[in-house]
């Protein structure tokens, strides 16, 4: 049996999907944080509580009793439970510390208890920090993150190594490239920005608007994720980092101009200053996932696009 956390989020839950239709047997696990609505998360996980292969259980990985009263025969751990987006965490460092680092010790822990040694770790492209060499490769060595967010990524990477080497668990980062699709969070660019085009309201851009980043499809994230497992499961003795993007980022000028293409309308733009924090371009060099993962993402960003704007048009 898998255990997920994070299961009622957006990547979270299409990650459960995918594996219970392959057949796998997945125990989710959400404490439904605050970040964004509660009903948004029910929703996500409506068909999978439906599923005879999928338990739920309500908790918190900082709650140490919530977690020991996980008795489910876990043989692995997706870990995608974080509290996720950028800028918040500028102005909340110690709760995203708190649940960020915190919360993966505790998993640890757990996991250490529980003698389970394998872990997929969803981490963050976030943690390359204005890292002046693209496409970022997970060879690179001077990185330096640029938010507290990408700090706690960048935190846990380091902590999973500290518990593969004390305690030889089997452990993959997997370093994902803004993820956009269907439920996608709705504090990130492309849900605001769709939403805002289509209903004739402004949008912020922040900077001149040639930030760049990776856009990455969420079910070629997930296609990623589940390779990864495969190769873990088959593996051991390993602690490996993977970036998961798509290997052509696009400026942010250019992603309203493929929303406004996709809506059929044109955006009302506000020009903001830069924000801190912020990363002037993220790029993935995908070449370690696809020799290693056979990960291929094949989802185009206008291709993408169309898809999300036809999920938002029945969930909005
Ligand atoms: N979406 C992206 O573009 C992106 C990019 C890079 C990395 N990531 C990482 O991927 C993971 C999933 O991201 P997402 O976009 O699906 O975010 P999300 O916010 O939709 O999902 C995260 C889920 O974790 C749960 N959670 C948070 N803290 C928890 C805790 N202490 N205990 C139990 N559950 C907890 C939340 O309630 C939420 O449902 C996160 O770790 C995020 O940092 C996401």
């Amino acid at each position: 049996m898998i255990l997920i956390t994070g299961v009622a989020g957006f990547i979270g839950s299409c990650t459960a999907e995918c594996f219970i239709k392959r057949g796998f047997p997945v125990v989710g696990i959400d404490n439904f944080d605050s970040f964004y609505s509660r009903s948004v998360k029910e929703k996500n996980i409506s068909w999978l509580k439906s599923h005879h292969l999928f338990s739920f259980l309500e908790g918190d990985l900082n709650d140490v009793a919530f977690m020991n009263s996980i008795t489910q025969p876990v043989s692995a751990v997706i870990h995608l439970a974080a509290k996720a987006g950028v800028q918040p965490s500028l102005l909340q460092p110690l709760q995203y510390i708190h649940n960020n680092i915190q919360g993966t010790n505790n998993l640890l822990e757990w996991m250490k208890r529980r003698n389970i040694r394998k872990m997929l770790f969803a981490s963050s492209s976030s943690v390359y920090g204005n890292n002046n060499t693209i496409p970022f490769s997970e060879s690179d060595a001077d990185i330096y993150p640029v938010s507290p967010y990408a700090f706690t990524k960048r935190s846990c990477e380091l902590l999973n190594h500290t518990y593969h080497h004390l305690y030889g668990m089997d452990i993959i980062n997997l370093r994902f490239f803004t993820v956009y699709g269907p439920r996608q969070r709705p504090d990130l660019a492309i849900y605001k920005f769709t939403n805002a085009i289509h209903n004739g309201l402004p949008i912020k851009l922040f900077g001149k608007g040639d930030t760049q980043r990776d856009y990455t499809f969420v079910d070629d994230i997930v296609q990623g994720i589940f390779n990864a497992y495969e190769y873990l499961m088959s593996n051991n003795s390993i602690f490996d980092t993977f970036n998961l993007g798509n290997n052509s980022p696009i400026s942010l000028l250019h992603l309203v101009e493929l929303i406004e293409n996709v809506v059929g309308k044109t955006a009302i733009r506000e020009h903001l200053p830069e924000q801190p924090g912020d990363m002037r371009i993220t790029y993935a060099s995908i070449d370690k996932a696809k020799k290693i993962l056979n990960y291929n993402p094949s989802t185009s960003i206008e291709e993408g696009l169309k898809i999300f704007y036809q999920w938002y048009l029945t969930h909005q």
